[in-house]
């Protein structure tokens, strides 16, 4: 579903991605962990094109984003329509939900397939039903924001992510935001999503989900996939020394 190769991104002379590897069957569950500023989020970034990369070639659901500084290829770019089209196949999850203020739960997941799908309003509204059921959330569907909790409003960002119908979902640090007691229901949607074969790139610090809900987890340090393999294996038996500082500075936390 994404295939991404030899993926290197700077910011200026600083390297924040150096040849960066990383592929996602149909129907996985990639967990990637690692320290703060390891490249996590920019990794995503370049898998949905919100970030240019600076050379590599990267893949999703058979179409070709970008492909850069390969010798004897033109470079490739997307761009404009054709971009937007890619980035609706990969729906998008942040640490910070970024709901409308002014939409209720129903208003913000049909806003997307009615202004940019076409689709029509009671279509779209029946969608939205069946989403916010998905995620738990039928007491709350004409309710603003405002009156939600961190994460029943996370719980609704995930069902207008879906409401699109993507390939992939790509979270990052979906649940780091919110107060603790939320975060279990978040995560709780987040495996519901996996058992139905969703395939999710999930950037996080919850080792626990990773280890239960990943089939497999990259470790990141310093720009570089340092390890991956089995979430398990590299969980319980990590076998480079910088996954093995990481994952304890994580646990004694
Ligand atoms: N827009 C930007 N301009 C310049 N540098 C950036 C930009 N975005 C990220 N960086 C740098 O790139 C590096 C990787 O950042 P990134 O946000 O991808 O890390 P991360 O692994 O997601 O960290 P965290 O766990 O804190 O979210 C960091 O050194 C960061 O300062
Ligand atoms: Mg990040």
């Amino acid at each position: 579903m994404i295939e991404a190769t030899g993926l290197f991104k700077h910011y200026g002379p600083h390297e924040v991605l150096r040849d960066v590897c990383v592929t996602v069957a149909p129907g996985e569950v990639v967990a990637v962990i690692g320290p703060s500023g390891s490249g996590k989020s920019t990794l995503l970034r370049c898998l949905n094109g919100l970030a240019e990369i600076t050379r590599g070639e990267i893949t999703v659901a058979g179409t070709l984003l970008v492909r850069k500084g390969d010798p004897g290829q033109p470079d490739i770019q997307l761009h404009g329509p054709d971009l937007r089209a890619l980035r609706a196949e990969l729906g998008m999850v942040f640490q910070r939900y970024n709901l409308f203020p002014h939409m209720t739960a129903v208003g913000n997941v049909i806003e997307a397939p009615v202004h940019v799908r076409g689709v029509t309003v009671d279509e779209a509204t029946e969608q939205a039903h069946q989403l916010l059921r998905r995620v738990g959330l039928t007491h709350r569907a004409q309710h603003y924001p405002q009156h939600l909790s961190g994460g029943e409003q996370q719980r609704v960002a995930i069902a207008r992510a879906l409401a699109m119908r993507p390939k992939a979902m790509l979270f990052d640090e979906a649940t780091s935001a919110l107060d603790p007691e939320t975060v279990g229901e978040v995560l709780a949607v987040m495996r519901d999503l996996a058992a139905d074969g969703m395939t999710m790139v999930v950037v996080t610090h919850e080792i626990g989900f990773a280890r239960d809900a990943a089939d497999r987890v990259v470790v990141m340090d310093e720009g570089s996939v340092v390890e991956e393999g089995p979430a398990k294996q590299v969980l319980s038996e990590p076998t480079n020394p910088r996954t093995q500082s990481f994952l304890r500075r994580v646990i004694q936390r």
